[in-house]
């Protein structure tokens, strides 16, 4: 059913949300509106039963035992990762490393990429702390430079800043493809470009954007990819790094162990292990198999619809819910409201209320409507913008299972809330 941009949607959005059993519950009499899956998307159905089916039927460790359940684990968990590949576009099976969660894809290439003495690493205002910190601690370690490019007020960045702060020296650029906070998609290929005309390599934080956008790694042609499994219909505790398969094999090893090893000899009283190449050495001792079918489920459920369709569907709920959100009083948007340029989610503050929390506490207890309140983790944009973190922002995140309706009640809501606050 891949259909591509610009056909007319055939996919049956109702039927689809109806794949999602949380969103089946009542609770206190009302429907559940879900609207925290920049945070963790729901699962559907499919990927619980694919998981459920390698716990039930062949729970066993794949790539070591030789028996039937070990071969099935074992096939099971080659096609996840081959149907993860499929949906970055990867060149090949083996630039696909399974982790625990973005934030550990994003360290590996922090703490294990081999940079060149004295050089400089670039990362932005807008990172998640995940996107930024791992880089600024690895420039602390070895005495590496580190430059951070400013975000505009309204989430975008300027190219031209881009251009005057990769230079020759720079060894790695580490940039949020799609923000958290303001949903703005950063120029990414254009960035891609500049840094390899100087030499630098990119990694790029796919956390939001792969769940919403099709992600094409190789037209990109980004050096390093982190994504978080739980934010695409997957299973918590997954995530990948994607990596080119040259910068996989050059870099360090972070664990050492079992399943990491082509032989380890003993000799004259030594152990001298031979290290396997990429995925392998990245992935020490027992995996998260169930985690991995279920990755590899999520990646193909949200590919047979479509994301060009996932990224058009979740647009339109947007530019309906920034279309009040604008007209609101005392509401007041972080970030452009331009849909094409933004992932499905919106951030705001509302002056009448004293803190983010309020308005999500208010939301949540009247009419189960669950959106995220705090600082998203990423404290340096709300300090350039002015904003307390203590007080935060509201940010409410749409996905392939919301509708109309989940738009317009959480938005009355919104509006019974701001009157009775004034
Ligand atoms: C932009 C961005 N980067 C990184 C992360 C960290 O992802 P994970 O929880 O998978 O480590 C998040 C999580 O919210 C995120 O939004």
């Amino acid at each position: 059913m891949e259909t591509g941009k610009g056909l007319i949607s055939m996919v049956n959005w109702a039927k689809i949300r109806s794949d999602f059993p949380a969103l089946k519950r009542i609770i206190n009499g009302h429907p559940v509106v879900y609207l925290d899956s920049a945070c963790m998307a729901l699962k559907p159905q499919q990927v619980i039963d694919a998981m459920n089916d390698y716990y039930e039927f062949y729970p066993a460790c794949g790539g070591r035992s030789i028996h039937k359940f070990g071969e099935e684990a074992s096939n099971a968990y080659t096609e996840a990762r081959h149907k993860f590949s499929q949906f970055l576009n990867a060149a090949e099976e083996k630039e696909c490393i399974w982790t625990r969660n973005a934030t550990e894809s994003l360290n590996i290439v922090a703490h294990s990429l081999k940079l060149p003495k004295g050089s400089k690493i670039i990362t932005t205002s807008l990172e998640h702390h995940s996107g930024s910190l791992p880089f600024i601690e690895r420039a602390r370690r070895d005495g590496l430079g580190i430059e951070i490019v400013m975000v505009q007020p309204d989430g975008t960045f300027d190219i031209e800043d881009w251009k005057a702060a990769i230079d020759r020296n720079t060894s790695l650029v580490s940039i949020v493809h799609s923000s958290n906070v303001t949903g703005t998609i950063a120029p990414l290929k254009e960035i891609v470009e500049i840094a390899h005309d100087s030499g630098a390599l990119v990694m790029s934080d796919d956390a939001q954007y792969a769940p919403h956008h099709p992600l094409d790694v190789q037209e990109l042609d980004v050096d390093f990819s982190a994504i978080s499994v739980h934010k695409m219909c997957g299973p918590t505790g997954m995530g990948v790094l994607y990596g080119k398969l040259q910068h996989l094999k050059s870099m360090n090893m972070c664990f050492y162990g079992g399943d990491t090893v082509s032989d380890v000899r003993f000799e004259d009283g030594k152990i001298l292990p031979t290290y396997l190449p990429p995925p392998e050495k990245f992935e020490a001792g027992l995996q998260n198999y169930a985690g991995a079918i279920g990755a590899g489920k999520a990646a193909e459920y949200l590919q047979a619809i479509g994301m060009h369709e996932i990224e058009k569907y979740e647009r339109s709920l947007l530019e309906a819910a920034l279309k009040r959100l604008c007209d609101m009083e005392h509401v007041h948007i972080l970030g452009t409201d331009d849909i094409n340029i933004k992932t499905g989610l919106v951030t705001f503050t509302v002056d009448t209320v004293p803190s983010a929390h309020d308005v999500a506490t208010f939301l949540n207890d009247e009419l189960n409507v669950m959106v995220r309140s705090g600082w998203h983790c990423v404290g340096p944009y709300h300090y350039q913008m002015g904003i307390d973190p203590k007080k935060g922002t509201v940010r409410a995140s749409f996905y392939l299972y919301n509708n109309r309706d989940d738009v317009d009640i959480f938005l009355s809501g919104l509006e019974t809330l701001i009157e009775a606050s004034k």
